[in-house]
């Protein structure tokens, strides 16, 4: 049993869930992941770790409302405790010194898990430039946290109302066309946006990193549910992952596992919420 520490609510349904976790938080890496059962019917979510503190022995999560999984772990408040905990999955992202100028992108609820890895990268030694997107900016999150770690941050939203009226590759393209080097593109959130940076980075050649998070069943390699295809390969995303290089991604084959799984999703969430 895990107890949950902190609870706070950053935006419309998304909730940020800090963790009582000391051997995870020992091992957690950025980039890496867990696996939560909030109780005996709650189906196994998998979410990326957003933080840990090796000294107090907790790891945060944040996760947005949006099915049956979610909104029954959203119900739980400080000082309850969830059921069970896996963690760390996943390979940790590479990170080293003198990796040059990192261009670290999330999106939505994706600023969340590239907060880490950009603090990461800036405590490398390495120049960070930070890509925040939301739709508007009344659900921008973590906005200090990521000023905090890199060396510029650039806002978009979808609607104008904060920062540069546009899309995170708004963004990409103004920082691409003033000439500045970069060595490397991070990008973390729906899939589309990661499909966009990809697009976005390709002629350029600038090597881009994306964080998949597909359907997870065991996060140890057993089922296949995560499975994507990289390139001419079959990955598992939960073993292999969850990064990858970005232009290997098969994005059409991940967005068409993604909806086989939204009926089944609707039908759960309302049984839950109702
Ligand atoms: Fe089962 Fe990855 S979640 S193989």
């Amino acid at each position: 049993m895990n107890k949950i520490l902190k609870k706070e609510l950053l935006s419309p349904s998304v909730w940020l869930f800090e963790i009582e976790a000391p051997r995870i938080a020992k091992k957690a890496e950025p980039g890496q992941f867990l696996i939560i059962r909030t109780n005996e019917e709650g189906e196994r979510l998998p979410l990326t770790i957003a933080d840990f503190n090796r000294e107090k022995g907790s790891v945060t999560i944040v996760f947005q409302e949006v099915g049956a999984g979610t909104s029954l772990l959203a119900q739980l408040n400080e000082g309850e405790c969830i059921l069970d905990v896996v963690a760390p999955l996943g390979k940790k992202t590479h990170i080293e010194k003198n990796m040059g100028t990192v261009v670290c992108i999330g999106g939505g609820i994706g600023v969340a898990p590239i907060h880490p890895i950009a603090r990461g990268m800036h405590e490398a030694g390495n120049k960070v430039i930070s890509i925040m997107g939301a739709k508007n900016k009344d659900i921008l999150i973590l906005e200090d946290e990521m000023r905090a770690v890199s060396d510029e941050v650039l806002i978009t939203t979808d609607d104008g109302s904060y920062g540069i009226k546009g899309f995170v590759t708004t963004a990409l393209q103004q920082i691409i066309d003033r000439g500045e080097k970069i060595n490397e593109v991070v990008a973390i959130g729906p899939v589309v946006m990661m499909r966009s940076v990809v697009e976005a980075t390709r002629p350029y050649n600038i090597k881009t990193v994306v964080s998949l998070n597909p359907i997870m069943v065991d996060g140890t390699g057993m089922c296949g549910g995560c499975r994507v295809k990289i390139g001419d390969e079959i990955k598992f995303a939960c073993v292999d992952g969850p990064e990858f290089d970005g232009h290997l991604v098969d994005f059409a084959g991940l967005l068409s596992r993604q909806r086989m799984y939204k009926d089944k999703e609707k039908v759960e969430s309302d049984h839950v919420c109702n």
